[in-house]
């Protein structure tokens, strides 16, 4: 069986993607610190797949528990690298916590790939790195920006530090830029889990329509775009998730054109807040309570996937409709409030 490390793999994104790595028959061992994950996420894994990933908790930022890992995992066949900090907002009031975090988690996790000779890796990278485009949809090949926060630039620079050292060693990388995801699995037993009040749209959607919040505020009204309010090329967890077993089958099967590829993951279509609170109180029957506020510094108006190039290579494509996803983010939400007894 071949085994892929998933680290971060209890947080949103990264569980999703153990369940599909499962679900396609893959040996999964997760590292992840808890960071902004909790532990029950692996009975719901095991819930979903019938199967309990191997589990490590440390810290990747630790270089000596990072090599001490390595050295008792020297048969993996692939790593995904999820593991990292991702609130823009926080890394702008601490910007050396996100170049810690982040840049030294990555770097260890290649010098353990360059000693024991793990030859793949899947990159969690973001359409922030383009910043707002010049031209819509994206393409892979627009120029990547001046970063807008120091998270965004985490990115950029993960994508550099790959590059360099995929060109110098024999590890093949594969960046993937997600746009924004949300939505859950079908099950409602995992999704978006944020601590702490969220940041993203989504979960601040479902808790503001279960109650924990008052009012969600959409940030800006005035923008120019056809309702005034900001867009986004939303995307399903969970297509974004296969999307990654993709990714690695490319590079073992040695199919990929180039050592280091970057791949657009998104719909290839823009969203606006209003459009997405429509689909929400569609779907649920439910009227959500929000109001039209000032912009959010560092939001850019507008952008949305060219996706030709991951449809024709990976030969994937996103394929749930924006209303799958808000449904499965209340049922999410509506079902971790039964399990919690509220
Ligand atoms: C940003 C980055 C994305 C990154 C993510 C990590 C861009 C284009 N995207 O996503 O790459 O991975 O942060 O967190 O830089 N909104 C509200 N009210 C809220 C929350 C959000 O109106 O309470 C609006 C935002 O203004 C935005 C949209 O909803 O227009 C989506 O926001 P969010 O979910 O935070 O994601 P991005 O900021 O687009």
């Amino acid at each position: 069986m071949k085994k892929i490390l998933v680290t971060g793999g209890t947080g949103y994104i990264g569980s999703h993607t153990v369940v599909e790595l499962q679900q396609q028959g893959y040996g999964v061992v997760i590292v992840d610190n808890l960071s902004n994950s909790v532990i029950e996420v692996l009975d719901n894994i095991e819930k979903i797949s019938g199967k309990r990933p191997d589990y490590e908790q440390f810290d990747l930022a630790d270089r000596d528990l990072t090599a001490d890992f390595f050295k008792r995992h020297k048969d993996l066949d692939g790593i995904i690298h999820f593991a990292a900090f991702k609130a823009v907002g926080e890394s702008v009031a601490d910007p050396l916590k996100y170049y810690r975090n982040n840049l030294y988690s990555l770097i260890h996790v290649l010098e353990g790939m360059k000693a024991q000779n793990i030859p793949n890796l899947v990159f969690s990278s973001s359409c922030t790195v383009y910043g707002q485009p010049e031209e819509l949809p994206v393409t892979e090949l627009a120029p990547m920006q001046k970063a807008w926060s120091p998270y965004g630039n985490t990115k950029q620079m993960s994508e550099e530090i790959i590059r360099f050292t995929v060109e110098s060693s024999s590890i093949k990388a594969i960046a993937l830029r997600y746009f924004n995801p949300i939505g859950a699995h079908e099950s409602a037993l995992i999704g978006e889990l944020p601590l702490g009040t969220p940041s993203n749209l989504m979960p601040f959607v479902t808790q503001t329509a279960i109650g924990i919040r008052q009012c969600l505020d959409v940030f800006g009204g005035d923008y120019n775009t056809p309702d005034g309010t900001a867009v986004r090329d939303y995307i399903h967890v969970v297509d974004l998730a296969k999307a990654h077993v993709i990714a690695v089958e490319r590079m073992m099967g040695n199919k990929g054109k180039s050592n280091m590829e970057v791949f657009n993951l998104g719909t290839g279509n823009g969203l606006s807040v209003l459009e997405v609170i429509r689909s929400f109180e569609k779907v649920t029957g439910l009227k959500l309570n929000y109001k039209i506020v000032d912009r959010r510094p560092g939001d850019v108006e507008k952008v949305w996937a060219d996706t030709r190039f991951a449809n024709e290579e990976l030969g994937w494509q996103a394929k749930k409709t924006v209303d799958d996803m808000t449904y499965s983010a209340w049922e999410w939400e509506r079902r971790l409030a039964e399990r919690r007894g509220a």
